[in-house]
């Protein structure tokens, strides 16, 4: 309805007199408004009050004139003049309900195909090669794959990047570590517990000349390609990755190992990275190491900010390969938005990076390369989430964690399901109440991680969101009717409706702003809607005519659709029964 609005504003614009002293950039800018209050019509439009300035006309004359020159259209029962010149549109009740009628036909729910697709990178989770998977790791994975699957639901082509941390010289020593476990042990070693043999191996670098030594001779060896050291890295990553996918599958997002596209991959291409920069004059060595001075950012010292590409030892940096990954992702991918969804704090590091891949052409001006920032996962005290030593808590035991009270809590609500249907149960209630925790809070801020909070039914949960939808399809195992058409009555039907049609445009705005918490806020109110329709609005009680009743299962039918799709994009399971 959004579109046809705007596009009737435009029709009648083009009808104006004044029509040439228009700025058409100003036209872009015009917006088309739910209203929040439908005392003042369904939507409203601010079209008026952008144009008024510029054709020195008062605004509530001009909206006068507007809606004059509006074309007929029968969707539309009335339009008023409001404020100080906004344009009220009312909509036909009937065309509210034919839309809903539509919304239940349509596989998509009302979600159109973007009609421009694009090729995207999205740049997500990014887990370091024989680490845990820190904190950061878990936002970034979460976040990134719901914004990856609202993109790809519109149609966008989405590659997935996993740019793990998988190079650097930190490996030597890692290689020179498996190499003396591997000894120690005789056949193959499992590797579970990365920290500690991160934590070991640094042990044996610091104390251990020898080891030492060869840890340095190994990453020599390593970068010239050396089979015995490329087999030991390769090892180190397999183990890794094997362990990260399996919180992955289990976590349900949708990267797979053939989405890691790691550090090394960018290896071979920084040598021509730095050359080109040499070509163009934009590095120059300073102590030895070759570094762009970006004067577009003040150092500490208020001096242009230096970026170090290439030590003085001739290895290259994070910073290098970030700008080699511009140049892939456009050349070879051919992606025309590039995002990256990383924490905050690694900000300025990119924007150098991108900065100096633009001066050297890798990416022109149509390009999109957006950082996806989010803060901090804070623990109740308000400090970073750590485990109460002070390490880093491992995901996985954070997931048994989450099971385990998703358990203890559906005893303690009496639940009776058992066997293999509960386990599932606690699984995708645990799974749904971590991720959604996550994903609810606008990414920009810290959050605190809060079991409590997390798990409960009420509130803006996942728990509570699974349990509206488990509600509704209770009401179909008990229902006699089937739904039939919509026909609405009732002020509470009016706001679920209204809810109901807004599902669209809350799966653009993710899609526009990667910002899953805006779908979160949409199905929480959704939902709340839908349980005062439900309250207010007898279903299944004796004494209701049938086809209001069949009116009234055909919008919970929809509720639940809606639920369940806008849940699936996040990435979070609903069930039959809970
Ligand atoms: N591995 C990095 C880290 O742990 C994140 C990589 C993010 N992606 C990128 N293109 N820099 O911080």
């Amino acid at each position: 309805m959004k579109d046809k609005i705007s596009a009737l504003l435009k029709a009648s614009i083009a009808a104006l007199d004044c029509k040439a002293d228009i700025p058409p950039a100003l036209l872009q800018n015009v917006r088309v408004d739910r209203s929040k209050d439908k005392a003042h019509g369904d939507y409203a439009a601010n079209i008026a009050l952008m144009l008024a300035k510029p054709l020195h006309q008062n605004p509530r004359d001009l909206a006068a004139q507007i809606i004059a020159h509006l074309p007929e259209s029968p969707e539309i029962e009335r339009t008023e003049i409001a404020g100080p010149g906004f344009i009220n549109f009312f909509i036909k009740k009937t065309d509210i309900a034919a839309s809903l009628m539509q919304m239940l036909a349509d596989e998509r729910l009302g979600v159109k195909p973007a009609a421009a697709p694009e090729t995207i990178v999205a740049d997500y989770s990014a887990p370091n090669v024989a680490k845990e998977m820190a904190v950061h790791h878990i936002r970034s994975t979460v976040i990134g794959d719901a914004v990856v699957r609202v993109l790809e639901f519109l149609g966008h082509k989405v590659i997935r990047a996993n740019h793990i941390g998988d190079w650097g010289t930190q490996f030597g020593m890692l290689i020179a570590y498996l190499e003396r476990r591997e000894n120690e042990s005789g056949a193959g070693l499992d590797l579970s517990d990365f920290e500690a043999f991160y934590r070991e191996a640094k042990a044996c670098y610091d104390s251990d000349a020898d080891f030492a030594e060869k840890a340095r001779r190994y990453v020599v060896l390593l970068q010239s390609g050396d089979a015995y050291c490329r087999q030991m890295w390769q090892k180190l990553v397999t183990m890794t990755m094997a362990q990260n996918q399996a919180i992955y599958d289990r976590l349900d997002v949708t990267l797979t190992p053939k989405d890691i596209m790691g550090e090394s991959f960018y290896n071979d291409m920084l040598p021509g990275i730095v050359q080109d920069l040499k070509d163009k004059g934009l590095a120059v060595r300073d102590e030895g190491a070759m570094v762009v001075f970006l004067s577009e950012f003040k150092g500490k010292d208020g001096k242009p900010l230096p970026v170090i590409v290439q030590k003085k030892d001739g290895g290259y940096l994070y910073t290098t390969t970030d700008i080699a990954c511009v140049k892939y992702r456009v050349n070879d991918l051919h992606a025309t938005r590039l995002m990256y969804f990383i924490d905050s704090r690694q900000h300025q590091h990119l924007e150098a990076a991108w900065l100096i891949a633009r001066k050297l052409g890798y990416a022109g001006p149509e390009i999109k390369i957006e950082h996806e920032a989010f803060g901090m996962m804070l623990g109740r005290d308000g400090k970073p989430f750590k485990t109460r030593t002070g390490g880093t808590v491992k995901l996985k035991d954070l997931l048994d964690e989450a099971e385990t009270r998703v358990e203890a809590l559906l005893t303690e609500r009496g639940s009776t399901l058992e066997g293999e249907t509960r386990r599932q149960v606690v699984h995708h209630i645990a799974i749904g109440a971590v991720k959604y925790a996550d994903l609810s809070k606008n990414r920009l801020t810290d959050y605190v991680f809060d079991w409590d909070l997390m798990l409960s039914f009420d509130g803006n949960t996942a728990p509570y969101l699974q349990y509206a939808y488990s509600r509704i399809r209770a009401i179909f195992r008990k229902a006699q009717l089937q739904p039939g058409p919509i026909v609405l009555t009732a002020e509470a039907e009016y706001a679920l409706a209204d809810a109901l049609t807004a599902f669209p445009e809350a799966v653009n705005q993710v899609a526009a702003k990667a910002m899953p918490h805006l779908l979160c806020t949409y199905l929480y109110d959704l939902a709340g809607t839908f349980m005062r329709f439900y309250e207010a609005c007898p279903v299944l009680k004796a004494g209701v005519e049938p086809q209001q009743a069949q009116s009234r299962l055909s919008l919970c039918l929809l509720t639940s659709k809606v639920l369940e799709q806008g849940l699936h994009l996040l990435g979070i399971r609903v069930m039959e029964q809970m």
